[in-house]
């Protein structure tokens, strides 16, 4: 399938590791130039013909800068991807439903909802002229809102309402918008020393790794694995692609079942 990415240029935020870097590896194998960014690089993400530009996306200033930086090396941008996103675990979030204070619940609603919104604001001029598209990437916290913690899963309902509002403003210019809503995946974010299930495991008095193991099961995943990034980045590019012009205020859910709603 010719997925009509050869030659676009796409930026992709939080393409240092876990999906973010797996969108890029896939819109490379397609033949785009990908301008990726995080707040540091990783060898991983050295390793690929990316361009890194840093950028720390949870300030006010950073994501309007970040877009000015990538348009002056090229004015030309087809594709955005809105994936910097989780951030830190509110302190007390096992205890408490609130889960913070007001400080926390703006950290993380600046990385996981004002990041997305700063970005394409920024970005919309260049995508309209490409008459491109962008992809976000939610959670399915967002609809199942017990799975993590408060703030970050009402972020990314906002996240929700911000693509499906946006691509009904922008679709008839051309800009199509549309989001990712991955279930528990594979990632430093999730599985990692210091990730969500480490918390977890650690609140529940029990061991990492084989808390780890029994979570697919414990989410109700049907594969019994957690997600594989790349399979996430395969959405990613889908949707993208000018070869899927009615794909307008999608959200597709990838989840191994893990989400039990119709
Ligand atoms: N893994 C899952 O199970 C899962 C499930 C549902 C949704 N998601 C969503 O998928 C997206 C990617 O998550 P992941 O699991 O791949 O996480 P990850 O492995 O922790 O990667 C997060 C990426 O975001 C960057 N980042 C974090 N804070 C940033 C900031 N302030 N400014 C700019 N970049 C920042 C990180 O690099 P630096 O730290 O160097 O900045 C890194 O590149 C997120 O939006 C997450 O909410 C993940």
């Amino acid at each position: 399938m010719d997925l009509q990415l050869e030659g676009k240029r796409v930026l992709v935020t939080g393409a240092s590791k876990g999906i973010g870097l797996a969108v890029v590896r896939a819109f490379l194998a397609e033949g785009a130039t990908v301008v990726a960014t995080a707040r540091r690089s990783t060898p991983e993400l050295a390793a690929t013909d990316a361009v890194f530009v840093p950028a720390d996306l949870s300030t006010p200033d950073g994501p309007a800068t970040l877009v000015e930086t990538v348009l002056a090396q090229n004015p030309q941008l087809d594709v955005l991807v809105n994936n910097a996103g989780g951030g830190d675990r509110p302190e007390g979030m096992f205890e408490d439903p609130f889960s913070g204070d007001d400080d926390t619940w703006a950290t993380v609603f600046a990385l996981n909802l004002n990041a997305a919104v700063r970005t394409t604001r920024a970005a919309l001029p260049a995508l309209t002229k490409a008459r491109g598209s962008v992809v976000n990437i939610s959670s399915s916290s967002a609809r199942d809102p017990h799975t993590a913690p408060l703030p970050y899963a009402a972020a990314k309902a906002a996240l929700n309402a911000f693509t499906r509002g946006l691509a009904e403003a922008t679709g008839r210019s051309g800009v199509r918008i549309n989001a990712v809503t991955p279930g528990a995946t594979r990632t430093d974010l999730l599985a990692g020393p210091d990730g969500l299930a480490a918390g977890i495991a650690e609140h529940m008095g029990v061991d990492h790794a084989t808390f780890l193991a029994g979570l697919p099961e414990q989410f109700g995943m049907l594969t019994g694995d957690l997600i594989d990034p790349s399979e996430i980045a395969r959405a990613v590019v889908l949707l993208s692609s000018p070869a899927m012009p009615s794909a307008i205020g999608s959200n597709w859910t990838v989840h191994a079942g893990q989400m039990k709603t119709a």
